[in-house]
């Protein structure tokens, strides 16, 4: 059977662990040559080593997706590795919790900054090279030759609000508003742009608090992880009774980029196990 993805090249971004790890790794098994991204340099090399040893194609591009120039950086390194992008995974992100009360500007910004700022350098960054070439692709030949698409990560965070989180749901709803304005401008031209919101993935971002996981931003380490007791009643919230593990998260956003996906353009996938229906 041929793979969903084969010939295609997709940038992934915050890829080193969690679900755009293992999107990364379900990508390149279905063909595509991938981008991959993260912050932690040290742990992306090993997903790319990964992906290698099992007979696929992987660039490691480490760097912060908040930083104003690296956007146009990580695009840069994708076309002088592989020519082409046909696919945009903005996916990374944390959460810097707090009551609302009690939020720092900084924390509140911090979140709009990654959730909400960076993808959208990401996809104007990524312009040229899907906009201007589908349209040039167009008006040569009728249509696009290639598929094109942006899948962004969203969370029922955003699209239901979430205790503690306002500065996360903020980004996250945000980003389905903007995954809707890309479908419209950039639909004529062949390039579908879908959201996929997630609810409780068991991953670094969702581990029990008591572990420390932390993530370092700037000069701060930023705790991550809930509360035990929160990650029991978030498994049971949901019909099927436990977290996605992240092959399914990843699932979801392969399904959106995949072929199966072609007439699917501006929706939000609720990959949630039925949490909030
Ligand atoms: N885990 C969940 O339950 C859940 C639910 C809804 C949405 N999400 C979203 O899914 C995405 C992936 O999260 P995850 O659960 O796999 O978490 P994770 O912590 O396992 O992985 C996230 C990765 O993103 C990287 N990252 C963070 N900020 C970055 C930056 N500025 N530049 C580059 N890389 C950066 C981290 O280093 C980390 O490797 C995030 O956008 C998150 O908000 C997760």
């Amino acid at each position: 059977m041929k793979a969903m993805l084969d010939n295609q090249v997709a940038i992934i971004t915050g890829a080193a662990r969690g679900i755009g790890a293992a999107t990364a790794r379900l990508f390149a098994q279905e063909g595509a040559q991938v981008v991959v991204n993260d912050l932690d340099a040290a742990t992306l090399a090993g997903v790319v080593d990964e992906i290698k040893a099992n007979g696929g194609v992987a660039l490691a591009v480490p760097g912060g997706v908040t930083e104003a120039a690296f956007p146009e950086q990580l695009i840069k390194a994708a076309i002088d590795a592989f020519g082409k992008i046909n696919i945009l995974v903005n996916n990374a992100g944390y959460t810097w919790d707090a009551m609302i009360h009690k939020m720092t500007d900084e924390q509140w910004q911090a979140m709009l900054d990654v959730h909400a700022t960076a993808p959208f350098r990401m996809i104007r960054a990524v312009a040229p090279y899907m906009r201007d070439v589908a349209k040039a692709e167009i008006q040569e030949q009728g249509a696009p030759r290639e598929p094109r698409c942006i899948v962004n990560i969203s969370s029922t965070s955003g699209l239901h609000g979430n205790i503690g989180q306002a500065n996360y749901a903020m980004g996250k709803l945000g980003i389905v508003g903007l995954t809707k304005t890309v479908a419209k401008e950039w639909g004529p031209l062949g390039i579908r742009c879908n959201a996929v919101a997630f609810g409780f993935v068991d991953t670094r971002l969702t581990q029990s608090k008591a572990q420390g996981a932390s993530i370092q931003i700037g000069e701060k380490a930023v705790a991550l992880g809930i509360p035990e007791a929160t990650r029991e009643t978030a498994a049971t919230r949901s019909p099927l009774g436990r977290p996605a593990t992240p092959e399914e998260a990843a699932s979801g956003i392969l399904l959106m980029a995949s072929p199966l996906a072609s007439y699917i353009t501006g929706h939000t996938l609720e990959v949630t196990g039925g949490a909030g229906i």
